[in-house]
């Protein structure tokens, strides 16, 4: 039986969500979610109807309402008498820092959206941003909202390519760029990449680009803008104008199992609701007082919903840290928490793990007494890894909440309640309130506890995506065919003796590397693309530090050879075609792959050598004496 932590008596007197939410959802789910709509936002107009699930699984949420995201996270705060708090306090990598009261937000935000009205941005349109963590990232991203321009954010680490292909499936007409951002003490570029995505034929007209380096960079004028001539002189004054409840607020690219990424899009009501009703529940938000930080990028989701809409809805104080945990030295993170008095830490299992390698003395030389909450995300947090973010960072008095969710989801569905649940290493638990999952097995059977399946939601929820951009059908497919009417999260589950939720990882060809998605087909694609490679197959081996890692098994062309040489390229060209986060940690050169008698890969068989292990049941193998083949190869070349 594992140690359990219940809160302090102290911690669940002045929690802001109580035990008595899971009953009152529980009773009528629909009505808890409509309670939480009215309550956490702003509506411009009431919705007539919670739920429209007669064409599942296409959903709608607060149906017929009408409201501003923009207004919510921004200027409601200001005509509420508090435009002087601080939204965001800005930490840059050379230690430039800003704070940003929400009446600077709101003035900010208006100039944006005047700008981008300017450069020819109308309601619909689709903005990429390809931007470092610098405030206008999220100024951008609520410019867009304010608008109703669906943003679709790419991820700064992301190549040129994977750039381009983001752009031309959403069909954006302007990128929001900066010349560079900062990273372990250099300025690393980004406009570069995106003049090479939207060279050539491209729905780009115009790319408006952030100084942020004052790196050199090529300039093309009839395409190129920058921020300081067409922002900081556009009118601060911009009225929001109101949206449907159902109208696109982002798209988000992420890895599923085929080689093409998938544009996951979210929609306005439903989403604000869910990511403010998580913010503040299962971070126990005291806005008035808290200082709370995300230290993800704005280019995943966690960056969408706990940087950007769900704190902002809520009116909170945060931290935002342009650069790496390790610069200039490995205490930064601690020194900011110290300096701005952080009471809320969110951050994922893969950072703590490395705080963790780095020792304790790091973390121990900071003052870290103001923090109150932790929480994980991206990956299942391994107990000792909890254990000692309990210990060393939280001073053993912080309640951990380790929040499954995803992409798909937009939000937080799975995560113990800090001033309810006892918290179990390891363990995310349970759902919130207002979320219905199960854990079932391959015909759909509910299983008990003490035994593992897959995880699916039964019921829909507010800030469910909304479909794949431009492919309703992939929609259906991936999420809803598994089972006949539950949507499939493709990990895997077990419930434990007390009903309590393990996530087992992905159950699909999706690899989870630093809390970062990649799809093993999207980097074998990128290797065979290489004039040097015959074939490719790439499995996520277990690594101590980042959950997992990439290991590719690659099997050259008749006139390639193998040398040093040839795996560095053939990394740099992953680090090319799709960014430095799918680089592989190995490439293994061999002469055959392990195949069916129907020609599929059998990952599972690779994933054992790649992990060092004794090689499981062959039996299906078209060609038993593969295995063999590769074993003596490896051997003989390394
Ligand atoms: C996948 C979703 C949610 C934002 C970051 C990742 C894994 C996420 C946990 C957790 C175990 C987790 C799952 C999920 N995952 N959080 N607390 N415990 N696994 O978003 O890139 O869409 O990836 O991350 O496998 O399916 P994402």
């Amino acid at each position: 039986m594992p140690e359990t932590f219940p809160p302090s008596p102290e911690f669940a007197a002045q929690a802001v969500a109580g035990a008595a939410l899971y009953d009152e959802a529980a009773t009528d789910r629909e009505a808890f979610w409509a309670r939480q709509a009215r309550e956490l936002l702003s509506w411009d107009q009431d919705f007539h109807q919670t739920l429209d699930w007669s064409d599942a699984p296409f959903a709608e949420w607060f149906v017929g309402g009408r409201l501003n995201v923009s207004y919510n996270c921004v200027d409601r705060h200001v005509l509420a008498g508090r435009g002087d708090k601080v939204a965001i306090h800005f930490v840059g990598e050379p230690g430039d820092r800003r704070d940003i009261t929400y009446a600077e937000l709101q003035r900010e935000v208006s100039k944006a959206a005047n700008a981008l009205t300017s450069l020819g941005i109308r309601k619909g349109d689709r903005v990429a941003i390809y931007l470092p963590m610098i405030p206008e990232a999220v100024i951008t991203m609520l410019a867009c909202a304010r608008l109703g321009a669906p943003h679709s954010v790419v991820f700064g680490g992301f190549s040129a390519d994977a750039l381009r292909s983001r752009i031309e499936d959403a069909q954006a007409s302007l990128v929001v760029t900066a010349d560079g951002g900062y990273r372990r003490s250099t300025a690393s570029l980004l406009k570069p990449a995106v003049d090479a995505a939207v060279s050539g034929d491209s729905p780009v007209s115009k790319v408006l680009v952030v100084r942020r380096t004052k790196s050199d960079v090529a300039w093309d004028d009839s395409r190129d803008v920058w921020w300081h001539d067409v922002v900081d002189g556009a009118s601060d004054q911009h009225t929001p104008e109101a949206h449907d409840s159902e109208h696109p607020l982002f798209i988000l690219y992420t890895s599923g199992t085929t080689g093409k990424p998938k544009g996951i899009f979210h929609t306005t009501g439903g989403y604000l609701t869910q990511t403010a009703y998580t913010h503040k529940a299962v971070f126990d938000l005291h806005a008035d007082t808290d200082v709370y930080w995300c230290t993800a990028d704005v280019g995943w989701i966690t960056g969408h919903s706990y940087i950007v809409y769900g704190p902002l809805a809520n009116g909170a104080t945060q931290v935002i840290y342009e650069g790496t945990p390790d610069s200039p030295h490995r205490g930064r993170w601690w020194d900011i928490i110290a300096e701005y008095g952080v009471t809320i830490f969110y951050t994922a299992p893969t950072a703590i793990r490395t705080c963790m390698k780095w020792g304790d003395d790091i973390p121990a030389a900071a003052d870290l007494s103001s923090l109150r909450v932790l929480g994980s995300v991206g990956e299942p947090i391994n107990p000792e890894a909890w254990r000692w973010y309990h210990r060393v960072v939280g001073g053993g008095r912080c309640p951990i909440v380790d929040t499954w969710w995803q992409t798909e989801t937009g939000a937080i569905m799975i995560s113990p309640l800090p001033g309810v649940t006892a918290t179990k290493p390891g363990s995310a638990q349970v759902p919130l309130p207002g979320i219905n999952v199960a854990v079932v097995d391959d015909e759909a059977k509910p299983l008990g506890n003490g035994e593992s399946g897959l995880l699916v939601v039964t019921e829909p929820w507010p800030s469910m995506l909304r479909g794949i951009w431009g492919d309703p059908e992939r929609y259906r497919e991936t999420y809803w065919s598994r089972f006949e009417g539950l949507y499939f999260a493709g990990d895997g589950a077990k419930k434990d003796e007390d009903g309590d939720l393990w996530l087992l990882g992905r159950v699909d060809d999706v690899m989870n590397v630093s809390g970062h998605r990649l799809s093993t087909a999207e980097i074998e694609s990128a290797l065979v693309s290489h004039p040097s490679v015959a074939e490719a197959a790439v499995v996520g081996a277990t690594d101590e530090t980042t959950g997992q890692a990439v290991c590719a098994f690659v099997i050259l062309r008749g006139t390639a050879t193998e040398t040093a040489d040839s795996v560095t390229e053939l990394r740099n060209h992953v680090a090319k075609e799709i960014g430095p986060i799918a680089k592989p940690r190995q490439i293994m050169i061999v002469a055959e792959l392990p195949k069916t008698r129907s020609g599929k890969i059998m990952r599972r068989l690779l994933r054992d050598i790649a992990e060092n292990r004794e090689v499981g049941d062959t039996s299906t193998l078209a060609d038993t004496n593969v295995m063999n083949l590769i074993r003596t190869g490896l051997t003989t070349s390394s």
